[in-house]
């Protein structure tokens, strides 16, 4: 049997060519997203979520879709015989670059036991939450006591409208639609992500939205002009749908332009970190692509530091981006102005004063909100039985 395609061979050496000039890179690397390639092996515990027979399992098939730094799901359960639910910080899955006090990565596990109190008051428990139960680890790092220990309670479970939006929620990494995001919207935002300990504010006022856009872009810069926190980001970079599912974690840059740019050798960390290259370009091009679509901000600020006020900006942040699915709107958090370490630390007391923060106080989470192009790019998560340990 004849096959009358053209023969691909020449075809393809050819489109290699062209995706390897720096003009056509630079121009389809910030769309890449959106037409991403997700392998369905990857995004498996999306459709498992809510499933299942044993209840603290199919409690935690939720938590694991939680929001996190890096998509590093930096978390690790034991299911002691009590019937409680014990939550750890995974010691393997940490940003010592960017997040050397791990703050990022604990807001991560108050997104996780949100969710899981959702999903338990979904099912008719009420999650009694402890956080820290064996002692606070210090500001420098998490350590191996137990993040919470969660029992589920028979009495008193409040189920929250809000967890409808648990399989739709998502984190906009592309630009926005370029339309305005009505004010009624940020105050029920505003609402929405503003609970005990966690106060959140937001702005639409043109100056104060420009000045946040232009910050993100300089913490931006800065992050990825610093070799070695570039490199984190770069060392979690899954490019390709082989390498996103068997990773399944941190940043994945998946679809045919992709993997034609990862054949032709434009992909490499080598490439990532060269300043002079097209890949590291793109990167410098990607946030300010974020910026004309962006012209509403929110931000979470906790009275207090400690770890329990970050888990409870985690949970609210969680709050936030569920209330926004059902509005229909998506947000992203560029949290690159939040982050301790010596090179940030002069724009970010710029941008501690444009919002205002005060002698004690920290400014947790930095969000954009914005309508979405088109329907979101899931992203990936381990399977459940890769989280739960003993
Ligand atoms: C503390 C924290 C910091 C984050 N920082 C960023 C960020 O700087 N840029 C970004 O695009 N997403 C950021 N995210 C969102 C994660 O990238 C996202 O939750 C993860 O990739 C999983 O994707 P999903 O939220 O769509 O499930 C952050 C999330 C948390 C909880």
């Amino acid at each position: 049997m004849s096959d009358s395609r053209p023969n691909p061979a020449p075809a393809r050496r050819g489109f290699i060519r062209i995706v390897g000039s720096s003009a056509v890179i630079a121009a389809a690397a910030p769309l890449l997203p959106a037409c991403s390639a997700m392998p369905d092996a990857a995004t498996e515990p999306w459709r498992l979520a809510g499933r299942g027979e044993d209840v603290r399992r199919r409690l935690l098939s939720w938590a694991i879709l939680a929001p996190n730094p890096h998509n590093l799901q930096p978390w690790m359960v034991e299911l002691p015989a009590d019937g409680s639910i014990v939550l750890f910080a995974d010691p393997t899955r940490t940003l010592p670059m960017t997040d050397p006090p791990s703050r990022q990565l604990t807001l991560g596990h108050g997104a996780f036991l949100e969710l899981l109190s959702m999903a338990a008051a979904a099912d008719g428990l009420r999650a009694e939450i402890e956080p820290f139960p064996a002692g606070e680890p210090g500001p420098e790092r998490l350590d191996a006591r137990p993040v919470a220990r969660v029992r589920l309670l028979r009495e008193g479970a409040r189920p929250d409208p809000l967890f409808a939006q648990a399989g739709v929620r998502t984190t906009w990494k592309t630009p926005f639609a370029e339309r305005a995001v009505g004010p009624e919207a940020l105050a029920a935002l505003v609402v929405a992500a503003t609970r005990p300990g966690v106060v959140a504010s937001g702005t639409q006022a043109p100056e104060r939205v420009a000045a946040l856009n232009d910050i993100m872009v300089r913490a931006w810069d800065i992050e990825q002009r610093t070799p070695r926190t570039w490199k984190e980001s770069v060392d979690l970079t899954r490019v390709g749908a082989a390498e996103i599912a068997r990773h399944r974690d941190g940043i994945s840059l998946g679809g045919t332009m992709m993997e034609a740019l990862r054949l032709a050798g434009q992909m490499t960390p080598e490439k990532a970190m060269d300043p002079g290259s097209s890949y590291f370009k793109a990167g410098l091009d990607r946030v300010r692509s974020w910026v004309p679509g962006t012209g509403t901000w929110l931000w979470l600020v906790t009275p207090a530091a400690g770890r329990v006020p970050q888990l409870e900006a985690g949970r609210a942040f969680l709050r936030l981006q569920l209330q926004a699915a059902a509005l229909g709107l998506v947000t992203q958090p560029p949290s690159q102005v939040l982050q301790e370490y010596p090179e940030m630390r002069a724009l970010q007391r710029e941008f501690e004063a444009r919002v205002g923060q005060r002698e004690g106080e920290k400014v947790q989470m930095l969000v954009r909100v914005g309508h979405p192009t088109g329907q979101a790019v899931r992203s990936p998560r381990r399977a459940l039985q890769d989280v739960v340990r003993g």
